[in-house]
């Protein structure tokens, strides 16, 4: 077969990487990639939004599956296109992709289906919700209604905080339409995790449970980023708590899904706060996270074509799907000044050397290739990710790892898995 991966993150790395073990796989092709993607697949230029010249190329090539990594291909209903023209494609409609892009969506379908969450009300005035904010008090948090490239959320300790961030979203518009709507809701207390599952609109199939680190700094200091590490499994995610996630947050919202008349069919994301009374849903997304794929892709045992040509076709059953007992974990290195202004093109030393550590694998997010130089070109450049008996094995394999590779300005978290560590 010939596989298309759409992205070029570190999340496609890891699918390229998983895809490249399949044995139905003859050759990758990769839109856009980036230097690490390049050494396993063919990298096209053809940008992840540019959905009509991913069509061409697919039927150019003849491409027989294409896979989605990031959200925007989805919510511009990449899926709808490719299906018309009888290509096969993996990742969810345009219609299903209204579960990331809308949260008001997302917060009416989890109403409409019993699916627990934080208290929310919508609005579409600043006044109001300015109104009502003062009466609610704080902490609350202010919601944009779509997509915000991660920064629509802002969770408010005060008051003041709260209004500043309807004026924000409302009249400055920062976030363009996202902001025509807000969700208002209470602020949950709990540990963070995140749920995914594979689905071909019926069968739910869990994957292992993952926690990713969006705080730029150790002890989840300073501002949100895409996402400086993530593990795998989250101990706060016992058996027990994963078959609560399954019963009464993952299967109840694929049948409301098909239900609504929109059946969904790929990755069903749960972004969880796990407190006192249960799972509560923070967020849906409609994809792998990044970085919580490059983890759980190493463990995944089991064929990553098979699996998603079963969710394509409507013909998954929980065999395909296996995970290995180890713990994983993946520390990202950024660039100087991430997550605000970055500088590019800075040359990236040691990778020969970090690929030498056995069971690790250094997933590329944001680099390119200039004069036969790996390069920075992106604000997370790089997943260092590493397998181990357990997470403290994983964690001192991928900070081995990290320790070889050098650029100017790099940065990354020395605490990733730490929580993990504490519980266990
Ligand atoms: P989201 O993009 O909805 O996942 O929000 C980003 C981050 O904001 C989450 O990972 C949480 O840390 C935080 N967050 C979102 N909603 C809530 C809530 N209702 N209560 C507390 N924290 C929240
Ligand atoms: N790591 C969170 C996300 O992918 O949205």
């Amino acid at each position: 077969m010939k596989v298309l991966v759409i992205g070029g993150g570190g999340r496609e790395h890891a699918m390229v990487w998983k895809i490249a073990q399949s044995r139905k796989v003859r050759k990758i092709f990769c839109a856009p990639g980036n230097a690490g993607i390049g050494k396993v697949a063919e990298c096209v230029n053809i940008k992840a939004d540019k959905i009509h010249d991913l069509l061409n190329f697919a039927k150019f090539e003849g491409i027989d599956l294409t896979v989605v990594g990031p959200e925007a291909p989805l919510t511009l209903g990449i899926v709808d296109l490719f299906e018309k023209e009888g290509k096969k494609i993996f990742g969810v409609s345009k219609a299903a992709a209204e579960l990331e892009g809308s949260k008001v969506f997302a917060k009416e379908l989890m109403k409409r289906y019993n699916i627990p969450s934080a208290e929310y009300k919508v609005f579409y005035s600043p006044i109001e919700a300015e109104n009502y904010i003062r009466m609610k008090g704080a902490p609350i948090v202010v919601k944009a209604d779509g997509l915000a490239a991660g920064k629509g959320v802002i969770v408010a300790g005060t008051v003041e905080e709260a209004v500043d961030a309807i004026d924000l979203i409302m009249r400055r518009k920062a976030f363009g339409d996202s902001g025509s709507r807000v969700v208002i809701e209470e602020c949950l207390k709990g540990e963070e995790a995140s749920f995914m599952a594979f689905t071909d609109g019926e069968t739910v199939v869990p994957m292992a449970s993952s926690q990713d680190h969006k705080r730029v700094f150790d002890g989840d200091r300073g501002p949100n980023t895409g996402g400086m590490g993530a593990y795998s499994p989250a101990p706060v995610v016992t058996q027990q708590m994963q078959e609560r996630v399954m019963q009464e947050i993952m299967y109840p919202a694929v049948r409301g899904m098909k239900q609504e008349g929109i059946p969904y069919r790929g990755v069903l994301y749960a972004g969880l706060m796990i407190g006192e009374d249960g799972p509560k849903v923070l967020e849906f997304n409609v994809r792998f996270g990044d970085p919580e794929a490059q983890p759980l892709l190493m463990r995944l045992e089991g064929d990553l074509v098979e699996i998603m040509l079963a969710c394509a076709e409507k013909k998954l059953t929980p065999e395909m799907v296996g995970w290995k007992p180890e713990a994983s974990v993946c520390v990202v290195a950024a660039s100087k000044g991430y997550p605000g202004e970055y500088q590019k093109g800075m040359p990236i030393q040691g990778l020969d050397e970090a690929a030498k550590v056995p069971g690790a694998v250094v997933f590329h997010a944001g680099t390119a290739d200039r004069d036969n130089r790996v390069v920075t070109n992106g604000g997370r450049v790089l997943g260092v990710t590493a397998i181990g008996a357990d997470v403290s094995e994983a964690i001192s394999r991928a900070y081995e790892t990290i320790s070889k590779i050098k650029f100017d300005g790099m940065h990354f978290r020395k605490d990733i898995g730490a929580r993990a560590l504490k519980r266990t």
